[in-house]
């Protein structure tokens, strides 16, 4: 939601709402004393916190920072399944639900904390018994079930790293995320459901498999789809039923080092290859575990239920690793929010009474152009805190999330934080904070941001860059398996001890954030984060394409819209037709979450004349704005006819 009548807008925002007092009394943090405490010694504070995890060896350094490489709970041992499931299991929540799941067609399925620490060592045996020793990659391709978070857990448990590729991503990206991490097993599905269709995953995969050399194993849950054919190739594909009915539930969680890789993720940047974000073991699960706990007023008989899928790190943080290490109850739910009506989600709280709810800006500007009916009808006074997360959330956006699902009743917390960062790093703490909408308030206790200018001077008060300037324990360790890229992307902008987040905000004269959206080639569509450069490179690669250029234009419901300028080849004729085929080749490249809005073509990009595509002036085009200078261009008169022709064609 960039823009500048946006920026100028949150400026002026005066609404201020403060934690109702019954809400506060029982708050897990009521003291705002704490962000002074954690600031005069941060180690000390995380070191406290961690003492609230099971660890199977103590710690001897809580952090040895070399920056940019920091090692945090240095020599301790522990283990994050052990956290998730034994220690419940021990400990009163044995049948206490952890997971309550719905399938989009309707179908529903409760795991106690024991069933899923049973299914779970039996999964981690399975594993085993297919030559995963630690340290291990594993890729898991599926639907939003509960076997996708068993897999995730059973990786954990032996300690075999994790790589989760989203099921809506496409055969080739789940190609090059498996070749990219040398993954040796994949764990799928038959397929999955999403409003009202059938996502083919094993069919896709299948595809994938044909160019991964790395992979021995596939290991297929049956979802239970009718009607999609499964062809199980001979020696390499199992039904994981039938390997789980002979599997022991007994199996030891293997003691891990703290800074033993815990999972990969593959998140968007600026150049056309995503990159493996790697998190490690204690204290991704200390910033999970903590932020989980203080932001969302985490408390044993609630109900709570994130959104995202588990495909994204909102879900590995704050559907499985967080929720779990705080013994919660988790509502998972696969499908659309409109499928088959758009009230399903509220039809979700009602049902299950979930108290704590957590989904993106962009659903929530979906809901608001629903109308206020469709929450209207169920009952959602079980409700008592509400988060968002993935975009800037708009204050009229905040506003009727607060007004028709809290019923101005539930603290409202915008959660900023990234796949790198791990677990949330700007929230209110909800019994404490004042939180005016559209800001993501303050920093969490223990971590320090600062609004930074190109040169790296610190702005009191405006606009900048967001910059963290001091450790944090879930911080990502690396890209994998390129060290250079990790130090060049987010380590190198000022010092090599401050990292650079891809983020404009601005700090007001409370002290409040207002982030603003990313400043680099990267695109927030739907919550979703998208490479303009994957996506430019996925349209040239297209028989029919000479060049491209992707560039984000403001949207209603998503945020950001795709919009592609593209130039074809001598001979080629333009037409609707190649429009569409060109947004079905990109979908079928990447995935439909990166499907282009507006195919633009034209018969020259703008350049400078060193020959650099000038985006600024395309983004200008493509949100109607006036052009800006256009004196450094080698013919201004291509960016005059590409308005034109824009206007036109819009
Ligand atoms: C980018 C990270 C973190 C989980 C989901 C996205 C944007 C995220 C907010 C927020 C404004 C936000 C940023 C960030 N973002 N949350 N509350 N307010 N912007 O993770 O895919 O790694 O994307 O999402 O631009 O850099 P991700």
């Amino acid at each position: 939601m960039g823009g500048m009548s946006e920026l100028s807008a949150l400026l002026h925002e005066h609404r201020r709402f403060s934690p109702a007092p019954a809400f506060a009394a029982k708050a897990h943090v009521s003291d705002p004393a704490i962000y002074a405490q954690a600031a005069a010694d941060p180690e000390a504070f995380w070191a406290q916190f961690a003492t609230e995890l099971d660890w199977m060896a103590p710690w001897t350094q809580v952090l040895d920072w070399q920056p940019p490489h920091a090692r945090w709970f240095v020599d301790g041992k522990i283990n994050v399944s052990a956290n998730c499931l034994d220690r419940h299991v021990t400990g009163g929540r044995r049948n206490k639900a952890a997971f309550i799941w719905e399938g989009e067609p309707g179908d529903r399925r409760t795991l106690t904390y024991f069933d899923l620490h049973r299914q779970t060592c039996q999964f981690a045996n399975v594993l085993k018994g297919l030559g995963v020793n630690k340290g291990d990659r594993v890729a898991l391709y599926m639907p939003l079930i509960p076997e996708l978070a068993i897999a995730m857990l059973a990786c954990a448990r032996i300690g075999a790293v994790h790589s989760v590729v989203f099921g809506g991503f496409s055969a080739e990206s789940l190609r090059d995320r498996i070749n990219d991490a040398q993954a040796t097993v994949l764990v799928t599905a038959d397929g999955g459901y999403r409003r009202g269709g059938i996502v083919p995953l094993k069919q896709m995969a299948d595809e994938a498999l044909a160019d991964t050399p790395s992979i021995a194993h596939v290991v297929v849950v049956r979802r239970g789809v009718a009607d999609i054919p499964v062809h199980m190739s001979e020696g390499r594909d199992r039904w994981y039923h039938e390997l789980m009915d002979g599997a022991s539930a007994q199996c030891a969680p293997e003691p891990m080092d703290s800074e033993d890789m815990l999972y990969i993720l593959y998140t968007s940047g600026t150049t056309g290859k995503p990159k493996g974000i790697v998190h490690t073991t204690g204290g991704y699960l200390l910033g999970a575990y903590a932020t989980t706990k203080w932001v969302f007023d985490m408390k044993d008989d609630d109900v709570y239920w994130c959104t995202a899928d588990i495909g994204w790190v909102t879900g590995h943080s704050y559907v499985v690793y967080g929720p779990l290490a705080n013994g919660a109850t988790v509502v998972m739910y696969e499908g659309a929010p409109d499928w088959p009506a758009k009230d399903r989600f509220w039809e979700i709280i009602e049902r299950y009474g979930v108290t704590i709810f957590y989904t993106a800006p962009t659903a929530i500007r979906a809901f608001m152009r629903w109308g206020t009916e469709w929450p209207a009808r169920r009952d959602l006074s079980s409700l008592r805190l509400l988060g968002s997360v993935g975009e800037p959330i708009n204050p009229e956006a905040w506003m009727w999330y607060h007004e028709h699902i809290g019923h101005e009743r539930c603290p409202v917390v915008d959660t900023w934080w990234q796949t790198e960062t791990g677990s949330i790093l700007i929230a209110p703490l909800p019994g404490i904070t004042h939180t005016k909408p559209g800001s993501a308030t303050q920093t969490f206790p223990g971590i320090s941001a600062r609004i930074l200018t190109q040169q790296g001077d610190a702005v009191p008060v405006g606009g900048g860059l967001l910059a963290i300037t001091h450790p944090w324990p879930s911080m990502l360790r690396g890209i994998y398996g390129d060290p250079e890229r990790f130090v060049q992307q987010y380590w190198s902008k000022w010092d090599r001890g401050t990292y650079f987040t891809g983020d404009g905000a601005k700090l007001d004269d409370e002290g409040y954030y207002w982030l603003l959206g990313r400043v680099d080639d990267v695109l927030n569509v739907a919550g979703h984060r998208i490479g303009t450069m994957e996506v430019e490179s996925a349209l040239v690669d297209h028989p029919k394409v000479a060049e491209s250029a992707v560039v984000g234009r403001p949207h209603q419901i998503k945020g950001q819209a795709l919009c592609a300028f593209v130039t074809i080849k001598e001979g080629v004729a333009r037409s609707e037709g190649l429009a569409d085929e060109l947004k079905a080749h990109v979908a079928q490249k990447i995935g439909a979450i990166a499907r282009p809005d507006d195919i633009i073509f034209a018969a020259d990009l703008p350049k400078t004349r060193s020959g650099k595509i000038m985006r600024r002036l395309l983004r200008d085009i493509a949100e109607g704005k006036a052009l800006g200078d256009t004196t450094t261009l080698a013919d201004p008169s291509v960016v005059a006819r590409l308005r034109d022709q824009y206007q036109d064609e819009a």
